[in-house]
């Protein structure tokens, strides 16, 4: 059975996906919470569980020490984010994001194509968001740094181009009903099920980008014609 580590699964839309793959995969479940963790694990029949927190120094070893536990890995799936509603631009909470979302997803990002690099090959899979697409007001370092990971994930791709054995798909959701997601009822809010749903097809397709649900591909082109005066108000 292949094997897939699944980063940031211990809530939301990494532990629907978890319960997606399940069955298809061997899975290994990291974040911060452990209990969490152990619970999806049980949940979906058993997964191998590691305590990383992608901000820490260590975190790429231990994502290298659950890949050997696991005796490799073949998907890599980095679901790790944070974002921090701040309209007062409180430093503390645009430096967290930027730590989580930006060095933490490079850190794993970067693991995971070594461990390919090294081994038979792989495919890599980074969430992002449509608000990579567009700078939010109440929210700019989460927008920036969803375009650091698209644009990261971009830079990967074409990096392994001439390889046919690493794949690299970028992941943009929507709004998806989470813990993330302050408010309910968003205009074409889906459920976490519905993303991972979505997010399975697009790896099982190798997919360079895909929007989830597909409906937001329109919200993403639609943000590259409209003035700058209504952009402001999409996310
Ligand atoms: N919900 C949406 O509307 C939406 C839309 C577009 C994109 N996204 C993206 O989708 C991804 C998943 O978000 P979600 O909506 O599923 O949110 P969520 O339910 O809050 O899940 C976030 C996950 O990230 C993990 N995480 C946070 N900080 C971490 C750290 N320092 N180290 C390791 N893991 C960490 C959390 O685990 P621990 O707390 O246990 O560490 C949790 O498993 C994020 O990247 C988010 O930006 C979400």
């Amino acid at each position: 059975m292949p094997k897939a580590i699944i980063v940031g699964a211990s809530s939301g839309i990494g532990r629907a996906l978890a319960r997606e793959l399940s069955g298809e995969y061997d899975l290994g479940l990291a974040a911060r919470r452990v209990d969490r963790l152990k619970a999806v694990g049980e949940d979906v029949g058993g997964a191998h569980v590691a305590r990383i927190d992608v901000t820490e120094p260590d975190a790429r070893d231990r994502f290298d020490d659950l890949v050997g536990s696991m005796g490799g890995v073949d998907l890599v799936v980095i679901t790790a984010g944070i974002g921090r509603y701040n309209p007062d631009l409180e430093w503390e909470e645009e430096r967290e994001t930027l730590a989580v979302n930006v060095r933490g997803f490079a850190a794993i990002a970067t693991a995971a194509l070594a461990q390919f690099e090294a081994t038979d090959g792989g495919h890599l899979v980074g969430v992002s968001s449509v608000a990579a697409e567009v700078g939010s007001p109440t929210l700019p370092a989460y927008s920036a740094s969803k375009a650091f990971a698209s644009r990261y994930l971009e830079g990967l791709r074409y990096r392994t181009a001439d390889d046919d054995s690493v794949v690299v798909t970028d992941v943009r959701p929507g709004f998806v009903d989470t813990p993330m997601s302050p408010e309910s009822d968003r205009f074409w809010e889906c459920s976490p099920e519905t993303a991972a749903r979505q997010i399975a097809r697009a790896i099982h397709k190798e997919k360079d980008v895909a929007y989830v649900t597909r409906r937001w591909w329109l919200v993403s082109k639609a943000l590259g014609v409209i003035p700058d005066r209504f952009r402001a108000d999409v996310m």
